[in-house]
């Protein structure tokens, strides 16, 4: 794909930074490729709106027939205002409280995928006394190592993720026993940002052991949910898009689909990441001892990956074309690890200069805290300016 987000300088110098800057063409092109993909295969998508839940955005997925995976009841309430119709949305997550429930329940979404047995006893519980069947899927635990950053690895067997395998007989026993319950299907989520293809690939056989072991004990699913996860490449904030179709691929040959199932997919990350900008300002240069700080005035409360994670994104200064020198690139707040990236070469960098902080449209805006009283980061999109 040969296209580049471009960024007017000129209006970006009479508005306020930091702020986000999406750019829409780039998305509907994301979104056009995944759908296309998607429906020629057969397989649903379920956007993960925990990775930016911006109303246009939204939309954007919305136009496209996709459903809504939630983690909290208050996504349960952004995916419905946004339009997401309820039989497309979905809700994970090991800790859903009783109102989240009940939320979800009045909704009639589409599946609670459950993670332990305690939780399947507090939803039937919760469905009866609202007079309701609640649809069921079963977050299990396929012990796989995603081979990504360890704070985003979910489908190991230390994980508070999922059911693991010895609660599996117990889960089985508890469906048989509740009434309000209908079990719908297994859901699989392994980890985030996994560019090893053959992660997907054992996946895909941990999940046709799984199928079986729960076919065997009358309970086929009829959904299989694959999560997310699908890795991008934080390097190159022009390059292609994700590869969509290697991905589905995947699964279409190593999966076991039998008559009548679905496979669901349930991407954040590779469809929001690379139409997002964090557009700052440079409020001061100073010197370290081996190398300058730029002092921007976005820091880890717009975007917090690199603090967090270290997570690598791409920087560029937009306005300046002097000889280049290192610089650690660092914001405002008053910690330490308020820091985007060491040793960073830039073209000589000076006050006023604007930085661009690449690839920042997935978890960037909603991971964004209010620490040291910092208001809400602003938004602008490719069509308002
Ligand atoms: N489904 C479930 C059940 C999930 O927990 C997640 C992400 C997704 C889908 C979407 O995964 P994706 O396609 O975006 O990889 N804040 C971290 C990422 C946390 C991911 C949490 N779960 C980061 O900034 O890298």
């Amino acid at each position: 794909m040969d296209y580049k987000t471009h960024f007017p300088l000129d209006r970006f110098q009479k508005l306020e930074t930091p702020f986000y800057y999406y750019d829409l063409e780039l998305l509907t092109r994301t979104l056009d490729a995944v759908a296309q993909k998607a429906n020629s295969y057969g397989y649903r998508i379920h956007y993960a709106l925990k990775a930016n839940a911006n109303g246009r955005i939204l939309k954007l997925m919305v136009d496209r027939n996709f459903g809504a995976d939630c983690v909290s009841g208050y996504e349960i309430k952004r995916a419905l205002e946004s339009g997401f119709p309820s039989e497309g949305i979905v809700f994970a997550g090991v800790g859903k409280a009783d109102w989240e429930i009940q939320l979800g329940l009045e909704a009639d979404i589409a599946s609670f995928n459950c993670e332990s047995v305690q939780e399947l006893r507090v939803i039937n519980q919760i469905a009866r006394e609202m007079g309701k069947k609640a649809p069921i899927s079963l977050r299990i635990n396929p012990h796989i190592d995603a081979r990504t950053h360890h704070y985003i690895t979910t489908g190991i067997e230390e994980n508070k993720f999922g059911i693991n395998p010895w609660e599996w007989e117990a889960v089985v026993e508890t469906l048989g026993e509740t009434e309000n319950l209908e079990f719908k299907g297994l859901h699989f989520h392994i980890g985030s940002q996994i560019t090893d293809k053959e992660v997907f690939k054992g996946l895909c056989a941990r999940i046709n052991e799984i199928v079986q072991w729960f076919t065997h004990r009358q309970l086929t699913p009829v959904i299989i949910n694959a999560g997310g996860g699908l890795g991008i490449d934080y390097t190159d904030p022009d390059g292609p898009i994700p590869d969509f179709e290697a991905y589905f691929d995947i699964f279409r040959r190593h999966l076991d689909l039998r008559g009548g199932q679905e496979l669901h997919f349930e991407p954040g990350r590779a469809l929001v990441a690379q139409c997002g900008t964090l557009i700052s300002k440079v409020l001061y240069i100073k010197d370290g001892v081996n190398t300058q700080f730029a002092i921007l005035d976005a820091g880890m409360t717009e975007l917090i990956r690199p603090a967090l994670y270290q997570a690598y994104h791409s920087i560029q200064n937009l306005t300046s074309s002097l000889p280049p020198r290192k610089y650690d690139i660092v914001g405002p707040i008053c910690e330490s690890s308020d820091c985007f990236g060491k040793a960073v070469e830039l073209p000589g960098t000076q006050r006023g200069d604007l930085i661009a902080i690449r690839t920042a449209g997935a978890y960037g805006e909603t991971m964004s805290s209010g620490y040291n009283l910092r208001e809400k980061v602003n938004t602008w999109y490719s069509d308002e300016i």
